[in-house]
Parts: C-alpha cells; structure tokens; sequence
C-alpha cells in the first residue's frame, strides 16, 4: 500500500480521523513517541497494528483518549488515586491501568481485564482521536524490537508501505515512551519508567508509589536469570536494539573516559567503528536524542556505540531503562 504523507493541516487531520474510524492505520506524534494508531474499539483494526510492527499480540496496547469525557468509555472504575494524578499530568506523558469496560476489545488488551490509558499533550495527536471520535490504540510506530522513532522519517524508515497514511509531524520533544502506572492495586506501580517520575508522582498524592521489583534487579541478572517477571508485559522483550552493539560505561567520569579512550583503539584496531554518546549528568538531553541517535548511528554504519551511564535517579532512571536494554544489559563497571 502507498502510505500517504500528511501535513499538518485542519483537513488532513480530518482525514486520518476518517481513516481511523473506517479501520486504517494511521502513524501520528506525540510529546513521548510516535504512535501507530487504530480504532481501540475494533478488533481487526488492532490486529493489523500487530500485524504491521512484527509483534507478539499478548502485548497491550495503550488507549489514548482526548479529554476525560472519554475515560468513561474505556475505564469501568476510576480509583480515587487516579483523581490528583490525572489533574497534575493529563494530558501528559503518562499511560494508567485501570479495569477496562467491556467494549474495549480484548485484542487491544492482550487479553487483560485491565487497560492502559493515556491523554496525549501534543495537540495534533488528540485532533485526531476528537477527528477520529474513537478512542485510539497506539503502540510506538517502530518495527517490533528497534527503537522507538521520535521523527516522522525515523516512522517512514520502518513503516513506510505498512500502514495507510501518517502524520508529519513536529519531532517528539520527551523522546523516550510514557510513565505506566499501574492503579488497580492497594499501592500505584510504575510498570515503565518516563518522564513523569515516582518522585513527581509521590509529590502529586501526597503518599508512596513504587516500582515493579522486576526494574529494581541487578542488570546483569535481569535478563539471564528466570526470575525476571515484570508486569508490563512489553517490559520482556528485546527493545530498542541497534544494528551496532551497545555498550554502557558505569563508573566516575575519569574513569569512564578513560576506558572510553582505551576501547576506542581496540576497536580501532579491529578496524571497527566506534562511537561514543555521553550525555554527562543531561537526562533530559539524553531521552529527547537516544533513539534517534540510534537510528542515525545505524545508518552511518557504526558497529559499537559506547554509552557513558547516566545516574540512575529521577529521568536518569527512565533514560537507563532504555539504554540497558538497548545494550542488551551489557555493562562495563570501571
Ligand atoms: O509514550 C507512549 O506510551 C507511546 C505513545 C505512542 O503513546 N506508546 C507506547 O506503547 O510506548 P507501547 O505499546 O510501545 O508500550 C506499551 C507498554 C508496554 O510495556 C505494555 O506492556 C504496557 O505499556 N501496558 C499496556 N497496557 C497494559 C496493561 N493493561 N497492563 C500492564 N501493562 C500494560
Ligand atoms: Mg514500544
């Protein structure tokens, strides 16, 4: 099929709304990613966004809705935790489990009873699901397991000829996928770390958040040992991977810098390319350019990129969790 290539524009929007509620698929931008879109309410609508990424289909779909009006449709219950969290950030970069209503489609579930919700901030994307006046499944518009595109060529470079049209849109100033949170327990659960942090959430309640335990395990174990469950089932796949082999640099800055320089002339020597991304302590520069960089490392041929780790604390943390799995938890201690 020939993707059609869609300005932003009042008409075109108007557009892909349509093709969204006549089952099409339409790749739009968000402030975290780029999104692949369909009608959330129809099952075959959401199989062909499996279809069109490669992935395993027990892996949820986020709902994306344009204002609360619209959580009715896809939350039979609203907890009251979900009350500050949604007035300090929707719309914003963050996705809540809540117990869906029986119209959501288990096919966009991944056969839970649960469903992620999020209200996306960029304004074109919540045109399009107020044009689309469904609610819209969306999972990154990459191919299953490269990273998650941030700019509408990085979409175009793996669904171009896939999916009936996109929406060229402004590059995704987060960069890495929203915040999950999951609500339906006694104690709300970051299942994904983003931008919105367990910190900014901790402040907005007024009480503790955690982490799924399965993000706090040491990272050499967690990929190789069986006892990595964690609850966002998208959490244990492969993600994010280059073409090159990531690797990531944990220690003091001179320390880092300094095996830095030295892998660099053993590569050199192997008459392999290397390159180096050190972001120094900027998490908030590092989730806005890693994926891309990733995208632009591979077309320029890199075969090693050495990562300098950010400080695992606040956006750091988030930011981590996509470059150890990008690197396959392939960590260098120095
Ligand atoms: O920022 C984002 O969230 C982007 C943009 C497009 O909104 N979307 C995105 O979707 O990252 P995706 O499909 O790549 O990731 C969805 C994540 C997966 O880890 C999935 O397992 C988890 O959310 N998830 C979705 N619904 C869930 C549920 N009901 N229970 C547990 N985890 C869920
Ligand atoms: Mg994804």
């Amino acid at each position: 099929m020939d993707t059609e290539r869609l300005e932003i524009t009042e008409k075109n929007i108007a557009h892909a709304g349509n093709i969204i509620r006549t089952g099409g698929l339409v790749a739009f931008p968000t402030e975290t990613v780029y999104g692949l879109g369909a009608n959330a309410l129809d099952e075959d609508a959401v199989r062909s966004i499996y279809q069109a990424k490669g992935r395993p289909s027990d892996n949820p779909m986020i709902v994306h809705i344009a204002d609360t009006a619209q959580l009715a449709d896809v939350a039979s219950e609203v907890p009251e935790a979900a009350i500050p969290l949604i007035q300090a950030f929707w719309p914003g970069p963050i996705t809540f489990i809540m117990k869906k209503t029986p119209e959501v489609p288990m096919t966009t579930t991944g056969g839970l009873e649960t469903v992620g919700i999020r209200m996306p901030e960029n304004e074109t994307a919540r045109a399009l699901i107020r044009a689309a006046r469904r609610p819209i499944a969306a999972p990154s518009a990459n191919s299953s397991g490269k990273p998650s595109p941030t700019t509408y060529s990085d979409v175009l470079e793996d669904m171009d000829g896939r999916i009936d049209a996109i929406l060229l849109g402004e590059d995704c100033k987060v960069g890495i996928e929203s915040t999950v949170l999951d609500l339906t327990g006694e104690i709300p659960m970051i299942l994904r770390p983003g931008y919105i942090t367990k910190e900014m959430l901790e402040n907005a309640l007024g009480s503790e958040v955690q982490y799924d335990p399965a993000l706090m395990m040491d990272p050499t174990a967690r990929e190789n040992q069986g006892d990595f469950h964690p609850k966002a089932p998208g959490m244990k796949y492969k993600h994010y991977a280059p073409k090159a082999q990531v690797k990531i640099l944990e220690g003091s800055d001179e320390a880092v810098q300094a095996q830095m320089e030295e892998l660099k002339r053993f590569y050199h020597y192997q008459r392999k390319k290397v390159a180096v991304l050190d972001y120094g302590r900027d998490s908030k520069a590092a989730a806005k350019d890693f994926f891309a960089r990733l995208r632009e490392l591979d077309r320029e041929g890199v075969e090693v990129i050495l990562v300098h780790a950010l400080p695992e604390e606040e956006l750091g943390f988030s930011v981590m969790n996509r470059m150890l799995k990008s690197a396959g938890y392939d960590v260098i201690h120095v």
